[in-house]
Parts: C-alpha cells; structure tokens; sequence
C-alpha cells in the first residue's frame, strides 16, 4: 500500500477538536499521511512518520475540501438580463425559475452535461471536493429523470427537486402537479436520487403540499431537506424539523421559535450568502443562529437565477463581512458544515479516516479567505490524495 506524505503545511484546519483546541483543529508546521485515498496520520512536520512519497507545500494554508451541500447545476441557458433588470430595481420572484425551465427542456442531453461538467470544473478549481446537485429545471418525469441520471454521473449527492416550482402546464392546477412530483415523477427520480427536496416559500409550494412530496418520498427511500424561509416566513422550518430534514436552506425569514426548533434538532441550517448578495435582499443572521446553538452550514446555491457562483471563498467571505461570522466559522460551515448537511462524516474534515480531500491555498491562513475578497486562493484542490 503506498503512503503519501504531504508536509510543509504552514498552516492546518483539520476541523479535529482532537487534534487542536478551538472547532477548527487549527495546526501549525503540519503534515498528513495518506494511504488509500484516507488521512491515516496527522499532525507536526517534525514528527512525521516515514511514507513512500512526500510532496512539500511550501508552507501554504491547508483546509478541508469544501462541501458545498446545495447547488442547482442541471440547466440551460442564462438569466443575466434578469440580474441587469434586478441591479436596476426590480425584485426577485420565484417565477423565474420557469425561463430556465423552457432552456433546460430544450436543451439535449449532452448540452445539459456539457453544462453541469463545465460547473463541476469551476467548483474543484474553487477548493470544492463534494457537491450537490438538485434537478428541478425539468419539471416533467422525462425532464426530471435525466437531470437526475445526468447527476448521478458527477456525484452522489443527488437531489430530486420536481417541487421547484408548480409546472407552467399546472399553472391552475397545483394539487394535480403535487401528486404528480409525489407519484410518478418521484418513481422517475428515485433510481438516480439519494435526496428529496421542495421550494417551501411564497410563490412555490405550500407547507401541506411539502409535507405529502417529503412524505412520498421518504416512504421511497430519499432523505428529505428543503428549501425554507427566503422569501418570506410560511413555516417550512417547523415542518423541516417534524420530518428531521437534513437541512433547511436559506433560513433568511425565521422566527424565534423557529431557530429554537432548530437549535433542538438535528437539521442543519444552511446559509446562502449568493442568493441574498444576487438578489439584492437582507442577508440571513449567522449570529443568532450560532448564538442560539443551530448547526450552520454555507453552500454556493449556484443557480443561473439567483446566485450563479461557484466560489465558496466568494459565500464565505460575504458570511464573514455581512452575517455575523468569523472566518473560523464559515470555515467551518463551508466545509464541516456542509458535511453535516449531508449527514456525511466522511468529508469536511482532515482528521485520522477523513478522505483525503483538501485545498491548498496560495496563502499563510484560512483568514485569507474573507480578507482578500475575489482573489483566487486556491492553489490546487485534491481529492482521495489525488491533484484534481
Ligand atoms: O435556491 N429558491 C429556489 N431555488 C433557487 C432559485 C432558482 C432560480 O431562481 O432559478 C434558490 O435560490
Ligand atoms: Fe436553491
């Protein structure tokens, strides 16, 4: 079995309490060693053991690979017009996620995966090494089942999402469209989807008709999340808390009983600077969430509407400046965070059976981050031991 060693790491967020007081397992003059695409060692340079290859990192920060535990990569087209129209005052609604909808129909498969693999590119050269992927553009079983299937090629983090919006055929019609998504359209989805999820908001779907597609299918066998609280407060995080979600998205409108109900559960909050950056709307408050005891996560939500981003270092560095965070903590929310949000133990962290997947930053600290907005600090990301 080969070991490499990877060493000269002037700096290393391990997220291992165990390793170094503080949440992030901070380490200083660190190495690891890898065997089999795992940690198998970490901890200082000088005390390394011996390993069959080392490569020296000249001193540079380390963190873990980023989880980006929510993004909508499956799709066509472009909404720059409907940003310009946005920067220009209008406001943002749910409804636009129909003008995608009409691309990503019309568009063939191989564009479709030309797209997704195009953002998947992004993501790794942006310190990415797990990532989510919804459907939710199709909105028919067709259209939905290949989103899906094209997904489950680049990762397995699949999210099945045919409760994005109502169908624009449904348009007077919601109830027939929520049974739709719950019965075959779900069928379509289940071969390819690990995750279920519904847009629970003002202009999407309401708390009942939530409440029957997450039921449905979790009867399938999906995990439920859902998307909750962004546009405004219509109870979808009391129901992400009854049906033990494993997160509840955006979490920008919540009520005091609603971050108490999270703090006493086990779904993660995820926080989604893009969306608010990109629509020009209130950011979420990491604080109070922090402050209360909720587990919060930081994702991309890259999506050609509201947040079209696949620079975590971009989310966590609004985290930081505009919600209340410090740079430990987005850290950790981008990347331990999002683990749990996925309910994964194996990524988000660089501790002893950790996959081997982290960032190498052109950089002396994870602070770098937040404190050098829009500068490329990922220098290489790799994933299992090996350069992506
Ligand atoms: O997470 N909120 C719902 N879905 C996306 C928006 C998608 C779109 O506008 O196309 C979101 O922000
Ligand atoms: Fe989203």
């Amino acid at each position: 079995m080969q070991s490499q060693l990877f060493t000269n790491i002037g700096q290393l967020a391990t997220n291992d309490v165990a390793l170094s007081s503080g949440a992030i397992g901070l380490l200083r003059d660190a190495a690891f060693v890898v065997e089999t695409g795992k940690v198998v060692w970490v901890g200082s340079a000088t005390d390394a053991p011996a390993a069959d290859s080392a490569t020296d990192l000249g001193g540079a920060a380390v963190i873990p690979g980023f989880v980006d535990s929510h993004a909508h990569p499956i799709f066509a087209g472009d909404r720059a017009d409907e940003f310009a129209a946005r920067m220009a005052g209008e406001s943002y609604s749910a409804g636009g996620i129909r003008s995608t909808v009409a691309a990503t129909r019309a568009a063939t498969d191989a564009e479709l995966e030309a797209n997704l693999v195009r953002l998947k590119r992004e993501l790794l050269a942006s310190g990415v090494t797990t990532f989510e992927a919804k459907s939710g553009y199709g909105l028919t079983v067709a259209d939905e089942a290949r989103s899906l299937e094209i997904a489950a090629r680049h990762t397995s983090e699949v999210t099945f999402l045919g409760a994005h919006v109502v169908a624009p055929e449904y348009a007077d019609r919601a109830s027939e469209y929520v049974a739709l998504v719950a019965g075959e359209m779900l069928a379509a989805a289940t071969p390819s989807a690990k995750w279920i999820d519904v847009f629970c908001d003002r202009g999407a779907f309401d708390v009942s008709q939530a409440r029957e597609i997450l039921t449905a299918g979790r009867a399938a066998g999906l995990q439920p999340r859902i998307h909750a609280n962004q546009l405004s407060n219509i109870g979808a995080i009391q129901l992400a808390v009854e049906l033990d979600c494993a997160s509840a998205d955006h979490c920008t409108h919540l009520s005091d009983a609603d971050v108490d109900a999270l703090a006493d559960s086990n779904t993660v909050a995820t926080l989604l600077p893009g969306a608010e950056f990109s629509t020009r709307s209130p950011y979420p408050d990491a604080r109070r969430l922090l402050e209360a005891g909720v587990t919060v996560a930081i994702a991309t939500d890259c999506n050609p509407g509201s947040s079209y981003t696949t620079s975590m270092a971009f989310c966590l560095a609004v985290a930081v400046r505009d919600m209340g965070m410090t740079p430990a903590e987005a850290l950790w929310a981008a990347t331990a965070g999002g683990a749990k949000a996925l309910r994964r133990n194996d990524v988000g962290h660089l501790g002893v059976g950790a996959k081997a997947d982290f960032a190498v930053l052109s950089a002396p600290s994870f602070v770098h981050l937040a404190y050098r907005p829009g500068v490329q600090l990922i220098q290489s990301t790799y994933q299992s031991g090996v350069l992506a």
